[in-house]
């Protein structure tokens, strides 16, 4: 997830404008970022850091031009170095492109354009497209039509915009990655988000997957693929400038829990082949771990117990460590495999625990979000859940990519019998989550229990992973007393604690034996009057015993875990909200903890 900002008809303020939309979508990645101004030539200036190493870098340039593109990054293929920040060009320098997504085919694009005798600069997969535009331009084509020719032969996800020299004008096509334009009098602007502009206009045309824009002296035109005029409504947006980042959520933590389905469909983009019933994931090679030990701290360690119980249930020893105490565990052997899941890449608890692990001669993997991080650096393969930036301290979205990422690792590197079925959940879990999120009833459950002493949470087998991490969040961002608890070991000790004022959430999925067991635990619950909550596929019988129910669909064990983690995040939330506290950045924590 990156910004793109364009502009056209803010003469010399046209570089200042940029920089400034550019600050505004710093959210979507700050990793690295570029201006390009076309005028007769492309002037270019681009820079790895946040867009203050950029305002640096322009400091004693002038850039000119009178229009322009920007580019704000979040790497996904190659770390944030200013050779790989945006905007990319061609071989001559007469075409620059920003763009966000992913395209699947890059490398086969790139040998091609590599062999018929172009120099590329950059780890991109961005860089084919200056590449294919220049063959395009080349061939005879006018700008507008090289653009739409080089798009044509791109596939997987894009926002793009580009300039051409000598051309005042801007391109863009949009294919499942947001582009939005903003209308105003005497200029155009074109964003990944309404943000980037809202200082100057109110009034927006949002295209739509397909799509191609032009904006020139002119005004802005909409074409489909073949060159053919849409027509657009453009609309106002009604929230003021301040909102701005949060793309009109309160807080960045609930905007984060609602792109959950959009992060989980980039994690999952190009990596499933559902007709072949397999998974194929870049940097794996052939991996075939006899065992598998995971180190991870917080939230990652829940999602690295979860990876764990993935890899036992395909045959293969496995076992999830704190992070701060793998240096209790025993030594890995043979071929054993240390994954380490980390979404900043540069906890380190984590860190350590990884380097231990090599020194005692293991392979290594980091599951991270983090292109370029340390852990991503140091360790012998990289398995990127691609969620996108997370500002809210807490993690969220992080959390449900890295199940999905771990399920790919499980598939790609263990054979399976129910793989078929298990890539169909997959399939479905982004739309499945998206109603989880539509349909919530959570908030009428904060409500309810707003003002209670404490909170337990309870699940078996891959719901207890979501039962700690329901907890854990509770406790981060409310300042609550929260526990999450193997359903079975309530009535060994915790028990005692369960009062009519702790409701206990309980996650039950499915109808077999797991399910029977837990509603027994439910039971023991009700009998000492505690409020029950259900996050239920309604399955089994656990609503007879529930004085609330958050309801999933139904769908395999493995994804119900995301589904009802989902549920739990917005009670959460809504917890925290009700109760005044700072959600995006709770007490005493940080988003990345570089000590032990
Ligand atoms: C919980 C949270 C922390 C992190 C932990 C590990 O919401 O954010 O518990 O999960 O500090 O961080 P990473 O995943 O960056 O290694």
């Amino acid at each position: 997830m990156c910004g793109i900002i364009g502009c056209v008809g803010r003469g010399a303020e046209t570089l200042d404008t940029l920089v400034h939309g550019l600050s505004k979508l710093e959210y979507r990645g700050y990793d690295s970022a570029g201006v390009a101004m076309a005028g007769d030539g492309i002037a270019l200036c681009k820079t790895a850091g946040e867009i203050d190493e950029l305002r640096g870098a322009l400091a004693d340039r002038s850039l000119a031009g009178s229009v322009g593109i920007g580019h704000t990054r979040w790497s996904t293929h190659g770390p944030p170095t200013d050779g790989n920040a945006h905007p990319h060009q061609d071989c001559h320098g007469d075409v620059a492109v920003v763009h966000n997504g992913i395209i699947e085919n890059y490398q086969r694009l790139r040998d091609e354009l590599v062999g018929a005798g172009h120099t590329f600069t950059s780890d991109t997969d961005t860089e084919v497209v200056p590449h294919l535009i220049e063959d395009a331009l080349e061939a005879g084509h006018d700008p507008e039509a090289a653009v739409r020719e080089a798009v044509s032969r791109l596939e997987g996800s894009y926002a793009i915009a580009a300039v051409v020299a000598g051309t005042e004008a801007v391109f863009a096509a949009r294919n499942d990655s947001p582009l939005v334009l903003g209308i105003d009098d005497g200029a155009t602007y074109l964003a990944s988000d309404v943000p980037a502009f809202r200082d100057f206009t109110d009034r927006v045309v949002y295209l739509a997957d397909g799509e191609f824009a032009r904006l020139d002296g002119d005004g802005w035109t909409v074409t489909d693929h073949s060159g053919d005029r849409v027509e657009k409504t453009v609309d106002t947006v009604d929230w003021d400038p301040e909102e701005t980042g949060k793309s009109g959520y309160d807080h960045f933590m609930l905007k984060e829990i609602h792109e959950q389905p959009r992060a989980l469909r980039q994690c999952l983009r190009g990596r499933v082949d559902e007709m072949a019933g397999s998974v194929d994931i870049d940097d794996l090679g052939d991996l075939s771990p006899t065992g598998v030990q995971f180190v991870a701290c917080g939230t990652s360690y829940h999602a690295a117990m979860y990876g764990a119980h993935l890899f036992r249930d395909a045959g293969i020893p496995a076992q999830a460590f704190l992070a701060s105490e793998y240096a209790t565990a025993t030594p890995p052997i043979g071929d054993a495999l240390v994954v380490g899941v980390t979404q900043s890449g540069e906890t380190a608890d984590t860190l350590s625990a990884l380097r231990a692990a090599r020194k005692r001669g293991a392979r290594t993997m980091v599951v991270t979000n983090t292109v370029g991080s340390t852990a991503a650096r140091e360790c012998d393969h990289a398995l990127y859940i691609r969620a996108g930036p997370e500002i809210g301290v807490a993690a969220s979205k992080t959390f449900s990519s890295q199940l999905a990422a771990l399920n790919l690792l499980a598939l790609g590197t263990t054979s399976t019998t129910d793989t078929r079925e298990i890539i169909a959940a997959l399939r479905d879990l982004p739309g499945d989550l998206q109603r989880v999120l539509d349909e919530s009833a959570a908030e009428a459950v904060a409500e309810t229990y707003v003002d209670s002493d404490a909170y337990f949470f309870i699940g078996r087998g891959y719901q207890y992973p979501v039962a700690l991490e329901g907890a854990l969040k509770m406790k981060e961002i409310t300042y609550k007393h929260a526990e999450g608890f193997a359903s079975g070991e309530l009535k060994h000790g915790p028990l005692a604690l369960v009062t009519e004022k702790t409701p206990v959430f309980a996650v039950v999925t499915g109808d077999g034996e797991q399910a029977r067991k837990t509603v027994g635990n439910v039971k023991e619950v009700e009998a000492r009057d505690a409020p029950v909550v259900a996050v239920t596929d309604g399955r089994s019988d656990v609503e007879r015993y529930a004085d609330h129910v958050l309801e999933i669909p139904e769908t395999h064990q493995r994804t119900a875990a995301v589904l009802a983690n989902a549920h739990l995040q917005m009670v959460s939330y809504h917890v925290a909200n009700k109760l005044g506290r700072n959600i995006d950045k709770p007490r005493n924590l940080a988003k990345s903890v570089t000590v032990e």
